[in-house]
């Protein structure tokens, strides 16, 4: 074999070894994003999308484009880069639209007139729009590369990948963000439904769902987790559905078998709902809202045997039971509300939610709390 046939031999090798290796790492790159995604809202989707895109290529502007099927328009929904005001308000010019008609990006290099909406000067500018299964999803707009005046073939099919990946998590984060809202809806009606039936409870659970939510914040839950919460606090008193009205509507103190029907609530509560198999840690919530943290509860679950969201719900609903009107006692004072929660720190209440608590209503309510309130 001559010298000259051995050297094109070597070149083809190393050029097929670096095509393998960057393919091998966008491979990488795709495998880690598909579990970073796997799970995450769509804003979060969104997030890595733009941090991942930008520590890639240095560009100073990314942006993330939403398309409106009802407006027929693109919707801003998140950028990384400097943005002005006009891009924000302005409307987007028809390359915008073009551009998403078309099944391969668009790219234009060495722009020398404005562009609108832009108000900086615009030197390159790639469109890629992506899609779901089934449907077109949005637009990625990448503009000014810091390092050159052009987008290179291998960062173009990059963010391609990139965004054909996201496209269809983002779809399916829509899907369930929809079907969380249609869940939420249908259950707020239900309880809406319930609550019609006493003057005493009506906006009781929308309270105690606020109440939650602020304790929960405050515990630094997790999105997902504050979700449960919200499904929790609006199912936490179903079961009361199984309460006589004459019980529930009762002007005047109740007898101890009154009490006892009352009581069943958690229980009936959690039967009814122990169909919703995926959504356990709510049946469990709703169970156990009304055990005492020391363990001295109708079914003596004891501290941490407690679930976390049915301690919160705990504190949140005494709180508002305290500060409402019932037929048989007027409504406390909220700082009489508060310190008695303080003082069932470790009694009725977990001491850690108290705390939240504590911080929550002395902003919320501004209201100064004695300092053995603080620190309880
Ligand atoms: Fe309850």
């Amino acid at each position: 074999m001559k010298d000259s046939e051995i050297e094109r031999l070597k070149g083809d090798l190393q050029a097929t070894i670096r095509e393998l290796s960057s393919t091998y790492e966008e491979l990488s790159l795709l495998y880690k994003l598909s579990e970073e995604f796997a799970g995450l809202s769509v804003e979060e989707i969104c997030d890595v999308m733009l941090s991942e895109i930008t520590s890639l290529i240095n560009v100073e502007l990314a942006v993330i484009l939403f398309w409106d099927e009802e407006s027929e328009s693109f919707l801003l929904k998140k950028s990384k880069g400097i943005l002005d005001d006009s891009f924000i308000k302005g409307k987007l010019n028809s390359l915008f639209y073009e551009s998403m008609k078309k099944p391969r990006p668009t790219v234009i290099c060495h722009i020398k007139e404005k562009i609108e909406p832009f108000d900086f000067p615009v030197r390159s500018l790639l469109l890629i729009p992506f899609k779901g299964k089934k449907r077109l999803i949005g637009l990625l707009l990448v503009a000014n590369k810091r390092d050159a005046d052009e987008f290179f073939s291998g960062e173009i099919k990059l963010l391609q990948s990139i965004t054909s990946l996201a496209g269809v998590f983002i779809e399916n984060a829509l899907l369930s963000e929809q079907m969380q809202e249609f869940l939420l809806g249908a259950i707020k009606a239900f309880v809406k439904a319930l609550e019609s039936t006493s003057a005493w409870t009506a906006g009781h659970t929308e309270r105690v769902t606020e109440y939650s939510l602020a304790i929960g914040r405050l515990m630094n839950l997790s999105m997902d987790d504050l979700e449960k919460l919200r499904i929790c606090a609006l199912l936490h008193d179903i079961g009361k559905i199984a309460t006589p009205n004459e019980i529930l509507n009762k002007i005047g103190k109740l007898e101890e078998h009154e009490w006892r029907e009352i009581r069943r609530h958690p229980i009936i509560g959690s039967d009814i709902l122990s169909e919703m198999t995926q959504y356990i840690d709510v049946i469990q919530c709703i169970r156990y809202h009304h055990e005492r943290y020391d363990g001295t509860g109708l079914l003596g679950l004891k501290g941490e045997q407690i679930p976390l969201f049915a301690r919160i719900l705990a504190v949140a609903d005494a709180f508002d039971a305290m500060t409402s009107d019932r037929p048989y006692r007027k409504r406390f004072p909220v700082e009489k509300a508060v310190s008695e929660i303080a003082r069932n720190a470790g009694k009725q209440f977990d001491p850690e939610v108290v705390k939240a608590f504590l911080k929550w209503v002395k902003s919320a309510y501004n209201i100064e709390l004695p300092q053995s309130e603080v620190h309880s």
